[in-house]
């Protein structure tokens, strides 16, 4: 038993979450512990984030402050991980000379062993080559989650003008289905009710290993079936996923989508823009009109459904007239919430070869543009959920009030609720809204 103590803080997307909390699971059987402060770490982890230019700068600040603190405590043990460590790799310990390791993506799980020789003194500065990532070696759970997220695939081969996860998480991996329901079943035998299923690209799952085996078909989805193996999983309430690609959400996605009782009527389907000649700038693969027909087909069979979306704003290129077409499909398709992102260049991505000739004015205004839409449209939204009746997944206490509990309806609503007989985190609750907030449902159980 080592006894030192560690610390884990995550940028970036879900994949990062839940290597992170894998991470932790494995480091707590190697003997460590968790701190539950920074301060108390003896050892302090960034699982850092690369997809745009901001989320490094602002890893790269934190770690940089890191400098003082290591000089107060020399023994201090600073780790960076994840995405960034994959992609800037050793140059990062030219950059950060008080980091002590540097370990990408695809060799998380050799992290014990590497704080091993670290803590021992064995070694300087470690940085962890690169190598082929093992599939599976990640995947510990902190027990009794109410919810929890299974990696089903890693890496992403739709190489989309402007986006550097090709390049850091490597080409599509997919995990056999029978492993990863026998992940989601031992989840489900700890007490978790729902599965929320990850991978970039999540509508290419199993799509690479078919094609290889020569028996792929454009009428095939390995995602759909997937969907269906894991909606069969007794015990599991709930299913959701992120992100799907609009190219592959075929007929066999959309009919598993609209049919599977699990499946939660909550999707997340980035758009990046309304504008065909930048959606083909940006290599997307699909247009404006075959987005909106995918959204439809699901709307029309499931007329609850929310949906949410990324989209940039500045991509090269991108007149007021195309801006104009984003904002437009944005009011159209009327999405539950968005991410809006400032288009950055990423070095070695296509679009880091074209003048990047949107000025930042102009990309700050398109982004406020866009938000107060989204503000103006969801402040009103959540007002036909006043005097219903939503099943709610309760998932503990709320954060802001202990007094209150919180938990999500399938659509993904966040709902407070006060305490009754029944409510209780992991348990499917009828709850009767009284009043909104655009963030937020209130009500009682019924
Ligand atoms: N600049 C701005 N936003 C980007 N994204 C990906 N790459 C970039 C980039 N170079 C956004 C996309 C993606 C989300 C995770 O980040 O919208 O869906
Ligand atoms: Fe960031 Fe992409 Fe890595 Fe997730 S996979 S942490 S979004 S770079």
């Amino acid at each position: 038993m080592t006894g030192l103590r560690f610390h884990i803080r995550t940028y970036g997307c879900q994949m990062n979450e839940r290597d992170s909390e894998a991470l932790a699971v494995l480091l707590r059987d190697a003997g460590y512990q968790s701190a539950g402060r920074e301060e108390d770490a003896d050892i302090l982890l960034f699982n850092t984030c690369s997809v745009r230019d901001q989320a490094e700068r602002k890893a790269v600040g934190k770690i940089g402050l890191m400098r003082r603190l290591k000089r107060a405590r020399p023994g201090l043990i600073i780790g960076v991980l994840g995405c960034m460590a994959q992609n800037r790799g050793a140059q990062l310990l030219d950059e950060l000379p008080h980091v002590d390791l540097v370990v990408g993506t695809d060799r998380l799980h050799l992290l014990p062993e590497i704080l091993a020789e670290v803590t021992a003194g064995r070694r300087g500065q470690i940085h962890i080559e690169p190598g082929t990532e093992i599939l599976g070696e990640l995947q510990r759970h902190e027990p009794g989650k109410v919810s929890a997220f299974v990696s089903v695939m890693r890496g992403c081969d739709q190489y989309c003008s402007y986006c550097i996860v090709p390049y850091v998480r490597g080409r599509e991996k997919s995990r056999p289905a029978d492993e990863i329901v026998a992940e989601v079943r031992e989840l489900v035998a700890h007490g978790t009710m729902e599965i929320f299923l990850l991978g970039q690209n999540i509508t290419a799952y199993g799509l690479a290993e078919r094609r290889r085996a020569g028996r792929l078909t454009p009428e095939d989805s390995p995602f759909a079936e997937l969907l269906r193996a894991v909606n069969d999983v007794a015990g599991v309430a709930r299913i959701r996923f992120t992100s799907p690609h609009p190219r592959y959400m075929n007929a066999a996605f959309i009919e598993a989508v609209t049919t599977l009782p699990k499946v939660c009527e909550a999707f997340h389907v980035p758009l990046q823009s309304g504008a065909d000649r930048v959606l083909r700038a940006m290599g997307r693969g699909y247009t404006l009109a075959e987005y909106a027909d995918r959204i439809r087909r699901i709307r029309d069979r499931l007329p609850e459904v929310t949906f949410s979306t990324d989209v940039i704003v500045g991509f090269p290129g991108e007149t007021d007239e195309d801006f104009a077409a984003t904002r437009n499909a944005m009011n159209d398709i009327a999405f539950d919430m968005a991410y809006i992102f400032k288009y950055s260049p990423r070095a070695g991505t296509r679009a880091a070869g074209l003048a990047d000739d949107v000025p930042q004015a102009v990309k700050e205004e398109r982004n406020q543009i866009l938000l107060q839409d989204l503000e103006r449209r969801t402040g009103t939204a959540n007002a036909r959920f006043v005097g219903r009746r939503v099943e709610v997944l309760v998932e503990g206490r709320s954060k802001r009030d202990a007094r209150r509990w919180t938990g999500r309806t399938r659509a993904a609503k966040v709902c407070i609720f006060p305490p009754a007989e029944g409510v209780e985190a992991g348990r499917l609750i009828e709850v009767r809204i009284e009043r909104v907030t655009p963030n937020s449902l209130f009500g009682v159980k019924v």
